[in-house]
């Protein structure tokens, strides 16, 4: 039956994304040439690289949430952009909507409409995996309080909150760093590692290439096509850095 074929293929398929050929273009303006690419599940990868690189175009166009002109990518074999309802994505903070009239609470629930489906009363369990979530990032305090409210840190853990309740196994997060202290980019870190520590995809995009690029296992250094990809030592090269940024930067190389 076709279901025990469905079970062999996830047993047998790693739990990898595999990225490959991928070509997006904004009209005149190409963002991203020929990426071919593997992000493994276990693994901490960071996506770096200057301004207007295409690192968020990259997660956009991976997870069918805009076109591409040739490419595909895939999870565990199959395409990804079918698999929505197993990533669980932040994107960049200039892309969220902050007037949003929602609680913490509201928020975080959102999280769970794909299990619960649009227009069905969230179940226990739901309500549960809300609150354990946001819990876990340290955030009960706020729960009756408007998102809009909140500092960028206490966002951007709200958004891990939302994440987490999702029960995904792809987490994705677009520079949730962007404007948050050293305790919170602590929080957010430990969580990350848990996720990967617990067998998930954790891709996260991050700017800073100071010490923080030593929580990294692996790095895919972008500058509209890959630069260099793998782990964190083998792609922390002057001349690699050197080639993506276009000249001398300072950069943490242990
Ligand atoms: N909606 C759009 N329409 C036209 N061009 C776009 C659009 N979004 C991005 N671009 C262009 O595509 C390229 C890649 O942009 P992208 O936002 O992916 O870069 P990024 O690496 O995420 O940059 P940043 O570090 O500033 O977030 C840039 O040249 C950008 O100007
Ligand atoms: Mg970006």
């Amino acid at each position: 039956m076709g279901l025990t074929t469905g079970f062999d293929n996830l047993h047998t398929l790693p739990r990898t994304i595999a990225i490959d050929g991928l070509n997006v273009a904004y009209r005149e303006v190409e963002a991203l040439r020929n990426v071919n690419l593997t992000v493994k599940a276990g693994r901490m990868t960071g996506i770096i690289g200057p301004n207007g690189a295409g690192k968020s175009t990259l997660i956009k166009a991976m997870f069918g949430l805009i076109p591409t002109s040739s490419g595909r990518a895939q999870f565990e074999g199959k395409n990804l952009a079918e698999q929505r309802d197993r990533i669980a994505y932040v994107p960049q903070r200039s892309a969220i909507d902050w007037t949003f009239p929602a609680t913490v609470r509201d928020v975080v629930m959102m999280g769970r409409v794909r299990k619960t489906g649009w227009f069905h009363r969230f179940s226990p369990t739901s309500r549960r995996a809300a609150i354990a979530a946001i819990e876990r990032v340290g955030m009960m305090d706020f729960i009756d309080r408007p998102i809009g409210n909140l500092s960028g840190g206490q966002q951007q853990r709200i958004f891990l909150a939302r994440s987490l309740a999702q029960e995904a196994d792809i987490f994705c997060f677009d520079e949730p760093f962007t404007g948050v202290d050293k305790k919170t980019e602590a929080i957010l870190f430990q969580i990350f590692h848990e996720l990967a520590d617990a067998g998930q995809v954790v891709l996260v995009v991050n700017h800073d290439l100071g010490e923080t690029i030593t929580q990294f296992d692996d790095l895919i250094l972008l500058n509209h096509e890959v630069i260099a990809s793998g782990n964190r030592k083998s792609v922390m090269q002057t001349e690699a850095i050197e080639r993506a940024y276009g000249g001398h930067v300072n950069f943490y190389a242990a």
